[in-house]
């Protein structure tokens, strides 16, 4: 089907056949075929994610399941640790805050990665339960080094569970959940695994669920016991789950593991590579060090000053869909997303449209 292509950080593009997916007729929840369908999702979720821990899929944006990590994790009087380099970083804070946790926050500078002796330096300190950290920044285009941070917090501070936002993250790059040892991974959907939204994914640890069972209160529709009781029990979720989007899941996941998960980590590297010398070339940098220059989406610096709504109203005459700054980095930098469906041809594509955007504006300017 004709349409603006979606080079923004999500919703990305949904190939044809996995929209289509979703016209397939209703089933019974309770029903043999659901069951089938379920637990092959929860496979083919374990060989992505690279866990055989536990996994749950639940009819949400990622969002939701924040909340129910932060649910789970942390018991009354005890501490949670926000770092804070973004937009979505700050999110992990207020969702902390609004559940009533006692949560210390470090802000980092946009623009940096959370780096493993901030978190350390924070969590000498005593009393936490859990880290937030957010492994992609959106809002930054900056990855941070979960493994790195992993290592420190698993061997110093064995009790301290790791809370990792992998929204816009998982499925684009490498993120090995058991070997690195995390404790609660969320995703969305909507971005690299190039579904439509409204779904979300979860890895979880043993020690999380045994966590789990010494908090009270963890709410009913977050409760990872009461999910994971549906799935040991057979009945796969405890309430009417999103059939639709779960078809296209399946299909879309048979997609991602026949491309290969090395190959796709790959062509996002590739997409990011050809992103990052265009705007070279082109005299845009990049807002994050390229150490941390995210896979899935860059942000770059406007050092030339110019109309970035129109480039973006351009961009959308001629079917493409790029981002502006997030929120007070709007008209300061642009976002081009490079995670999900997109190849290298679309990049370039996508390179043709903005360069024709450039030349036009510095006619203009002459
Ligand atoms: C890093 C990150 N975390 C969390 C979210 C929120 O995800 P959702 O909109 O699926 O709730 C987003 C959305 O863009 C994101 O990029």
């Amino acid at each position: 089907m004709s349409h603006p292509t979606l080079y923004i950080p999500g919703p990305t593009e949904v190939n044809d056949e996995v929209l289509a997916a979703q016209a397939q007729p209703m089933i019974g929840h309770r029903s043999a075929a659901f069951r089938r369908l379920f637990y092959h999702l929860l496979d083919q979720l374990g060989e992505i994610l690279l866990t055989d821990q536990h996994i749950y899929i639940v009819a949400a944006s990622g969002t939701g399941l924040q909340e129910a990590a932060i649910r789970n994790a942390v018991r009354p009087h005890r501490k949670v640790l926000n770092m804070v380099a973004g937009a979505f970083g700050d999110r992990w804070h207020k969702i902390s805050v609004s559940n009533g946790c006692q949560s210390v926050r470090v802000d980092i500078p946009w623009g940096q990665p959370v780096r493993p002796e901030d978190v350390a330096a924070q969590l000498e300190a005593g009393g936490f339960d859990a880290v937030t950290i957010v492994h992609n920044e959106t809002s930054t285009g900056v990855i941070s080094d979960i493994a790195a941070i992993a290592t420190l917090v698993r061997t110093r501070y064995p009790d301290v569970l790791l809370l990792v936002d992998a929204v816009s993250s998982a499925g684009g790059t490498r993120i090995a959940f058991d070997d690195w040892e995390l404790d609660f991974m969320l995703c969305s959907s909507q971005k690299a695994f190039a579904l439509p939204p409204g779904l979300a994914f979860a890895a979880v640890s043993e020690r999380m669920l045994k966590r789990a069972r010494t908090v009270p209160h963890r709410g009913w529709y977050w409760d990872l016991l009461r999910l994971e009781d549906a799935v040991q029990s057979e009945r796969a979720t405890p309430t009417t789950p999103a059939i639709s989007l779960l078809y296209a899941a399946e299909l879309q996941m048979q997609r991602m593991l026949a491309e290969g998960l090395e190959q796709r980590w790959a062509r996002h590297h590739e997409c990011m590579a050809l992103t990052h010398a265009w705007a070279a070339q082109r005299g845009f940098s990049l807002f994050p060090d390229k150490a941390y220059a995210s896979p899935t989406v860059t942000c770059l610096r406007n050092d030339r000053q110019i109309d970035i709504p129109a480039m973006i109203d351009f961009a959308r005459q001629h079917d493409c869909v790029i981002g502006n700054g997030y929120g007070p980095l709007k008209n300061q930098t642009f976002r081009i997303a490079h995670m999900g469906e997109l190849t290298p041809a679309d990049m370039q594509r996508l390179f043709n449209v903005l360069d024709m955007f450039l030349l036009r504006a510095a006619g203009q300017s002459d």
